[in-house]
């Protein structure tokens, strides 16, 4: 049996590790958790953190990093013996070629149990290369946290992400909904290739086959795809792409391809009246979202929000000012 003091110190860890993870500086201890953290659990925290093998293959951002530890010694230092891994760490930091800084690696927890992360590697610019797309955005963590919540809809579905970005949210589902197959799509060159390689750090076993359209990454049970697909291009989609469920996050947002979006669609709701389709959405400027909405109409798609207000397995910042899930469907 645990005794209390066990139980409050590992809840403790439990929630300094989880925010570490989640890159947050939003943290505060009180004096009587900081009496907690001792050499023996500075090292605890440190072998769930920077010290363990998935951190040093996958390094974490090291801005973040430098600010997070800075923030915990000042909580330390004027009241506990600071592990000297922290002090070793911070300068191997300060060594480091801030040239590498564009690109690290993202631990994203799923869930309570901290061995369950999808590593992704990803920047924290909005824009590279003139794409939005190597970065996961808050509306991936709040799409792959509904799914999760309601992964009964997706069991042994054939699934399809438009504009999936890094791949965070078709990883996630992939590793843990037991669905038939998922494609992640997208329509620039440098995402398709580091969705493949977040693919590859997730699912080390799986072997990969190379198409001529897509590449496949499979366990011998469940299909990871990347293919390219281009709102804009679609005139050699092929018709045996079949999916039973779409899903997009952070799609919406340039009024310039919300016509080609539906369209899109349009085209798959066209070739299978069931197929069900999720988008999730930061609401940045409500006149984009809006002509979002009316351009569904023109296109006689049906549209319904889903009411989703919670963390469970993944998460995000409920607290967004503006956000939505809805859920589109052809109107015959
Ligand atoms: C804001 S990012 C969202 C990425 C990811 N879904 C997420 O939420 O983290 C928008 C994504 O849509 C993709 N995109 C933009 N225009 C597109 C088009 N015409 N066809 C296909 N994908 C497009 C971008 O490449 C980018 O990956």
């Amino acid at each position: 049996m645990m005794n209390s003091s066990t139980t409050f110190q590992n809840d403790l860890l439990r929630r300094l590790v989880k925010v570490f993870y989640k890159g947050s500086l939003q943290f505060s201890l009180q004096p009587k958790e900081v009496e907690f953290l001792t050499w023996e659990q500075q090292q605890k925290f440190l072998d769930a953190t920077v010290n363990s093998e998935r951190v040093k293959k996958y390094p974490v951002n090291s801005d973040f990093a430098r600010l997070f530890f800075k923030k915990l010694l000042i909580y330390l230092e004027p009241r506990q013996e600071v592990h000297d891994d922290i002090y070793c760490y911070l300068c191997s930091l300060m060594e480091k070629d801030r040239e590498n800084e564009s690109f690290y690696y993202r631990h994203y927890v799923i869930g309570e149990d901290l061995k369950n992360v999808i590593i992704i590697k990803e920047t924290k610019n909005m824009v590279v290369n003139g794409t939005t797309g190597m970065k996961t955005w808050e509306a991936a963590l709040m799409l792959a946290d509904w799914v999760l919540s309601n992964e009964a809809l997706f069991r042994n579905k054939k699934i399809l992400e438009l504009g999936s970005g890094v791949g965070f949210t078709g990883i996630t589902i992939a590793k843990h909904c037991k669905i038939n197959s998922i494609l992640l799509t997208d329509c620039h060159e440098d995402v398709l290739n580091a969705i493949c390689d977040n693919i590859a750090f997730n699912f080390p076993q799986n072997s990969l086959t190379e198409g001529s359209m897509k590449k496949e990454f499979t366990d011998g049970n469940k299909v990871l795809g990347v293919m390219m697909l281009d709102w804009d291009n679609v005139q050699n989609l092929s018709n045996d792409l079949l999916p039973d469920v779409i899903i997009g996050s952070d799609i919406i947002y340039d009024p310039s391809i919300l016509k080609p979006l539906c369209n899109v669609i349009k085209i798959f709701t066209s070739r299978n009246k069931s197929i069900e389709i999720y988008v999730a959405n930061i609401i940045r400027n409500e006149d984009t979202y809006k002509q979002f909405l009316r351009t569904l109409d023109v296109f006689e798609l049906d549209h319904e929000e889903i009411s989703h207000t919670k963390n469970a397995s993944v998460e995000w910042d409920v607290n967004i000012h503006k956000y939505t899930i809805i859920r589109i469907k052809d109107k015959q």
